[in-house]
């Protein structure tokens, strides 16, 4: 995930760049840079790090009075942060400028192609490929437009890009495809950037671009073309009535919620580039050259540890590999016999920077285990410190309590899984096209129901949020999902929550069990199904009000049914973790409370 902006108008456009970046910050902030043209030269300026970087250059730079610029801060996908690697990238003969977000799936062919050419590159991205690509296709295409919209088809994959021209300075080219692109049309000038955050000091008359469609805009006019085929696509403004706070939120009342919309996002950035076509199995150039583990000793806090207790069940189930997951701050102080050849450390943390799990992993790095680091902030010190990292690609996360985080360690998890059962044997080929099929339906089932477990949480909300105690249960994949959801359900409500395994109630826990103390079941349609149902029984029994979270078709005579769609386990738990979620969050709000910044907690947990 990055952002981009370009500006063309009647004011210094640095400056406006440079400010609608810090709007955009959020989206990444491994690199920034800016581009502009000046006495018939394109000008690029980089920095490695935060913005303020980037700044500090700009301040020791000789002003520029250029009122067309373009910038971008950086989320890093191919090639480490580095000033180098950051945007935005020239073509090989200083023409032409470009930023991008998103991810060129075949950039490695094109790249060959080109350099058989006689391009060079002096980055790892797929991004220098790109703009390369146009400059060659403008030899022979009628003008830069044709040249811009024959390299996007030629290029596979996800990008909102920006593009500027020597020849033509004031004018910026810009499209789109699987990543948000939104022009803003001001008075005398004319923005196009990831966020409407970016531009909304200036406007709030926007239009938001499709997939496959290109826009040129200059100060005063633009136009929208089909990529396909260059037809003029007419589309009116609309006018933003949100501040800039709300903006920010993309117009949800919390981050969270936010966050929570997001995920079938992170699922498609999380498979792009991963996978292509089902039969064509997982790339994960992250673990390609590490072997195969023969144990994996998986360790995490928080939501991180129950996004690894739920990959267990496929690490094991998929690729025969026998798992250990345990919390870092219990591991850590564990005496415990060395590790066996060949067994690998996976530690899982969001911001790769919770003490007690970077604390495991130095310990296991110190008795030559070698360690896999699972996380989604790019320099982390986890990111750092790890043999080899798999970035989640779920972009910032700011709502303390984690959500689209999990989504996309579980995203990780299962697609480590396939790549391992390719290669231990323990799945068919066949077994494993289904699942990543099963993988790349998600963004699209969850985009449809979505909206219906929102409404559906905030009436069970209003109908439970009185109770001062809640139980949550789970078996199996389901297990840590139950933990999920009283951990959600605690941290945001300050209700307490127990997630308990089904089976083990019967061992004490159900004691507590009375008309006033309800539990939410996690009863989907698997093999454990009619143990649970047994379970919930068991509950009922003792007079204990019930929420059932199941799928269609399933018999259940609970107070609440609360149905989704189905997908076979443990894949379910994809639909089920964001159900849980915006029941939690819908709780919290009713009894106002402050959902994004719960207290006594913390995003990023540095101390032990
Ligand atoms: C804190 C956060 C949790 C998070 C946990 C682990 O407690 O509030 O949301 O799950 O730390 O964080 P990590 O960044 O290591 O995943």
């Amino acid at each position: 995930m990055c952002g981009i902006i370009g500006y063309v108008g009647h004011r210094p456009a640095v400056p406006v760049v440079v400010e609608g970046l810090e709007r955009l910050e959020y989206r990444g902030y491994d690199s920034a840079g800016v581009a502009w043209e000046q006495l018939g030269q394109l000008h690029v300026l980089r920095a490695k790090g935060k913005l303020s970087a980037l700044k500090e250059k700009l301040a020791d730079s000789p002003a520029v009075t250029a009122t067309c610029a373009m910038g971008h801060t950086r989320w890093a996908t191919h090639g480490v942060p580095a000033e180098r690697n950051a945007h935005p990238h020239l073509a090989n003969d200083g023409t032409l400028a470009l930023v991008h977000n998103g991810i060129i799936e075949n950039y490695q062919e094109l790249k060959t192609e080109l350099a058989a050419l006689g391009y060079e590159f002096h980055s790892e991205t797929d991004t220098e490929v790109l703009v390369n690509l146009i400059a060659e296709r403008r030899k022979t295409e009628p003008d830069l437009l044709h040249a811009f919209a024959q390299a996007l088809r030629e290029a596979h994959g996800a990008y909102a890009v920006c593009l500027l021209d020597v020849a033509e300075p004031d004018t910026l080219l810009a499209a789109r495809m699987s990543a948000p692109l939104i022009l803003g049309l001001g008075t005398g000038e004319n923005f196009v950037a990831s966020d409407i955050p970016a531009f909304l000091p200036y406007t709030r008359r926007v239009v938001f671009l499709e997939d496959g469609e290109i826009v040129r805009a200059t100060a005063s006019e633009h136009g929208i073309f089909r990529l396909a085929d260059l037809t003029p696509v007419e589309r009116e403004a609309q006018v933003i009535q949100w501040d800039m706070q709300a903006a920010q939120k993309d117009g949800f009342r919390h981050f969270m919620l936010k966050e929570i919309f997001e995920q079938p996002r992170v699922i498609t950035d999380g498979l792009a580039g991963r996978v292509a076509h089902p039969g064509d199995g997982v790339v994960l150039p992250e673990i390609a050259q590490l072997p195969v583990p023969k144990r994996l000793h998986v360790v995490a806090c928080g939501t991180s540890y129950h996004a690894g207790l739920w990959g267990r069940h496929l690490l094991e189930a998929w690729a025969g590999i026998p798992v250990q997951v345990e919390i870092a701050s219990e591991f850590r102080y564990r005496e415990k016999p060395r590790f066996g050849e060949g067994e690998m450390g996976l530690v899982i943390s969001q911001s790769g920077e919770t003490a007690d799990t970077l604390a495991a992993l130095r310990l296991m790095k110190e008795q030559g285990l070698p360690v896999l680091g699972l996380c989604n902030v790019v320099g982390s010190s986890i990111a750092r410190e790890a043999d080899a990292v798999f970035f989640t690609q779920a972009g910032p996360e700011i709502s303390v309590a984690s959500t689209k985080a999990m989504c996309s360690q579980m995203l990780s998890l299962a697609l480590m899984a396939l790549h391992w059962s390719e290669r231990t044997g323990a799945l068919d080929a066949a077994a494993r096209k289904e699942r990543i099929g099963l993988l790349q339906s998600l963004p699209a089932l969850l985009d449809d129901h979505l909206p219906q477990m929102h409404k559906t949480a905030r009436e069970l909300a209003l109908k439970y949020a009185q109770a001062a105690n809640f139980f949550y249960l789970g078996r199996g994949h389901c297990f840590p999902l139950a933990l999920e959801g009283a951990l959600k359900l605690k941290e945001l409500s300050y209700i307490h929550a127990e997630g308990y395994a089904a089976g083990e109630m019967k061992h004490g826990p159900i004691a507590l069990i009375d008309p006033a103390f309800p539990t939410f079941a996690l009863a989907l349609d698997d093999a454990l199904f009619p143990k649970v149902k047994s379970n919930i029984e068991e509950v009922q029994a003792r007079q204990g009000k019930v929420i059932a979270l199941t799928n269609p078709g399933m018999e259940l005579a609970t107070d609440d049914v609360w149905r989704i769609p189905y997908l076979p386990a443990p894949l379910a738990a994809f639909a089920a973790l964001p159900a849980l979620q915006l029941f939690s969050y819908e709780v919290a709000d009713y009894l106002g409370k402050d959902v994004d910044q719960p207290r006594n907690l913390a995003k990023s947990v540095t101390v032990e």
